[in-house]
């Protein structure tokens, strides 16, 4: 009877894989023009001079939009983390990093604009910049405290002094790009003093509000759709450059005006995940037990927005230990705007973690799977809350067992096959788990069956499927008679889809706005609000937890490292969907390991420019890199949220790095403390 927990295939894969679902830049609307976009090619200064009338009449050009005669917007603008200077398109001369947009040329057709964008002439007085991160950089300065707030639990200091074993590394991770599949592309026009828009977004209620401010508007004169959207993963959050230049370009050409990044638009001008240099000391008794955990991680930001890269949240929850201390230190930067991507913080937090935790198994001669298991917290290291539900002992030992961990010789450089290397690895992460006030609106329709709207969105990871079954459990009614309407501004505030948070969220919305319409009769209208609902929630430390097992090939001639085998266990809460969920925490755990080994962006420090802006330069892991993947769920319930979901988004991304540098250790017996595990960091 119930839908949640039984699999079911997404209700618009039909759509997508016959071609009739559309994505923003599909959608028709009569009388379109198109803006391609101009990127600055200097990483600090001042545009001197763009000759607009080298391609005025260009056939088909409209127009060129730049600093001169751009919409004034409201620099009080911004998101999560306060005003946000990288909202301020075509607002001065200044350009604080290459890939700034300096302009936006409109033509008739996309083809006509592109080649006038490419054709107008910019040129810049160049200044001095500084793109080269360094974690003891003189710019360097504590991060923002929004979350992730530096700690200091017990004495640090005289707990590492009375260690048997004491782990004092170094990890670091390079600058990564989201590259959803679906380039961010935008479509706005005008309707008087109201603001219509098809956009490529996470959230399009967050992003209507963004946009909004900028605009000096209230947010109902704002109105932006989304339908289907090809991946996100972070950097699809923000209200993005296309959707700002394509709303100034329909504001002063008076009709709709579509703005398409290219591939190489979507590397320079969209958020990147920041490269970080992790310190880590970790300190423990000859048994294995932790004294000590000392995480100070540093990250780069750009001198025009805030953000914190939290990579020490699982520091603070994994493992019991009697002191534990953390600091964040940022260090502006000229370069793109860095930004939630893929387990933000957990992912390169962890492979920092989970390296130095089988490094003190090394070095204490001990199996890392039992060292974590004896490590294991009753309540929060630092917070001293009880945990919600915490299933990782689970995750660990089923994993184990299932991957065949108790036959592992655990010292390294002894498995060998023909002429290659052998190695297994594994590690154990967290995500936290929690819910954003949400609305949602449910309609009795005469004929049976409910509308069921939510500003929800679907990011190709299943959530459409996913909210009509929780609709339908919440309703005791069957699937059939559920009618979702997702991905719409106007449909009222709403999380978005980031944080892991957007299943809890919506299913929190829409589980209250049916108890409402059963209360009423099923007859009616009903809305529901969490904000009030949420307060109520106890304090917990609320968590995803996952272990991840690896087996890689290393070939000893050529350094290149083959992932054989992945396998990730998952305590997740209750599973919505079992078939989507494991495609979700697969799809994660093939980010790790592109993670561990592919990516890398790169910058060139003279010019401080980007150098493998593209799926050339830039390798993301493809089916052939991934021979054989499993992943599972223990049971799990999480006890504060309706139907008891935690949240599949981001988990299945975090651990796999660390699982799969562990393993190259124990193939060759080289450490791995630098991402991504190139063939020259392996001989
Ligand atoms: Mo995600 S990095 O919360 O979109």
């Amino acid at each position: 009877m119930n839908a949640v927990g039984v699999a079911q295939p997404r209700i618009e894969g039909r759509d997508k894989v016959t071609g009739a679902a559309r994505y923003a830049a599909d959608v028709p609307v009569p009388g379109l023009a198109f803006g391609a976009v101009v990127l600055a090619t200097v990483s600090r200064g001042r545009v001197r001079d763009i000759n607009v009338s080298a391609v005025q009449d260009m056939p088909g050009v409209l127009g060129v939009i730049d600093h001169r005669n751009a919409p004034r917007l409201d620099p009080k603008a911004g998101g999560f983390f306060g005003p946000d200077g990288q909202l301020q398109l075509l607002q001065d001369e200044v350009i604080p990093f290459a890939g700034r947009p300096v302009a936006l040329v409109v033509a008739e057709t996309l083809e006509l604009a592109q080649a006038a964008a490419e054709a107008l002439p910019v040129t810049y007085d160049e200044e001095p910049h500084d793109t080269v991160f360094t974690a003891d950089h003189p710019a360097g300065r504590p991060a923002a405290t929004l979350f992730d707030e530096p700690v200091n639990v017990g004495d640090v200091e005289a707990e590492l002094a009375a260690a048997s074993v004491v782990i004092d590394e170094r990890y670091r991770t390079p600058e990564e790009h989201c590259s959803a599949m679906e380039p961010h592309s935008a479509t706005a026009w005008w309707e008087g003093e109201r603001l219509e828009a098809i956009d490529s977004n996470q959230g399009p209620f967050t992003v209507a509000v963004t946009l909004a401010t900028l605009f000096s508007l209230s947010p109902d004169q704002v109105h932006i759709r989304t339908e289907h959207v090809g991946g996100g993963f972070g950097s699809k959050g923000l209200c993005g450059p296309q959707l700002i230049l394509a709303a100034m370009a329909g504001r002063l050409f008076g009709r709709p005006v579509r703005v398409t990044l290219t591939r190489a638009q979507v590397f320079l001008a969209t958020a990147m995940r920041p490269a970080t240099d992790q310190l880590i000391r970790i300190g423990a008794d000859a048994d294995g037990r932790l004294r000590a955990i000392w995480h100070e991680p540093a990250f780069e930001i750009s001198t025009l927005a805030e953000y914190i890269e939290g990579c020490t949240e699982l520091t603070k929850t994994l493992y019991a230990a009697r002191a534990i201390r953390t600091r964040l230190t940022a260090v502006p930067l000229d370069i793109l705007p860095p930004y939630s991507m893929r387990g933000p913080g957990a992912a390169p937090g962890s492979f920092a973690l989970e390296s130095a935790m089988d490094e003190l198994a090394e070095r204490l001669g001990m199996d890392p799977l039992e060292l974590r298991l004896r490590n294991e917290p009753v309540a929060g290291p630092v917070s001293g809350l009880p945990f919600s539900s915490r299933n990782l002992v689970a995750c660990l030992r089923e994993g184990a067992r299932r991957f065949g961990w108790d036959t592992r010789d655990h010292r390294p450089r002894l498995r060998r096959e023909g002429a290659l290397l052998v190695g297994t690895g594994l590690a154990a992460s967290s995500f936290s788990a929690g819910a954003f006030p949400s609305s949602a609106t449910i309609t009795a329709e005469t004929d049976g069956t409910f509308t069921v709207a939510i500003g929800a969105t679907d990011l190709g990871t299943g959530a459409r499927t996913a909210l009509t079954a929780i609709a339908a459990d919440a309703l005791k009614v069957g699937t059939e008679r559920i009618r979702l309407r997702i991905s719409d501004s106007g449909l009222g505030p709403v999380w978005s889809a980031g944080g892991s948070r957007g299943t809890t969220s919506w299913a929190w919305a829409i589980t209250e706005a049916a108890e409402k319409l059963r209360g009423q009769g099923y007859g009616g209208t009903v809305t529901a609000d969490t904000t009030r609902s949420l307060g109520d929630l106890p304090s917990r430390e609320r968590h995803a937890y996952s272990a991840v097992f690896a087996e890689v090939t290393v070939d000893p001639v050529t350094g290149e490292v083959r992932v054989r085998r992945l396998l990730g266990m998952f305590a997740a809460g209750r599973v919505v969907n079992p078939l989507m969920a494991r495609s979700q925490v697969i799809g994660g755990m093939i980010g790790g390991l592109s993670m561990a080994l592919h990516e890398e962006g790169l910058r060139d420090p003279v010019s401080g420019r980007h150098v493998n802006a593209d799926f050339a330069g830039y390798h993301i892991a493809a089916h052939a890199d991934v021979p054989d993947i499993e992943a599972d769920f223990v049971p799990d319930y999480e006890p504060g949220i309706p139907m008891g979901v935690k949240g599949v988004g981001e988990i299945g991304n975090v651990g796999t790095a660390a699982a799969i540098a562990n393993a190259v250790w124990h193939a060759t017996g080289v450490r791995q403390r630098s991402l991504p595990i190139r063939l020259d960091r392996v001989l």
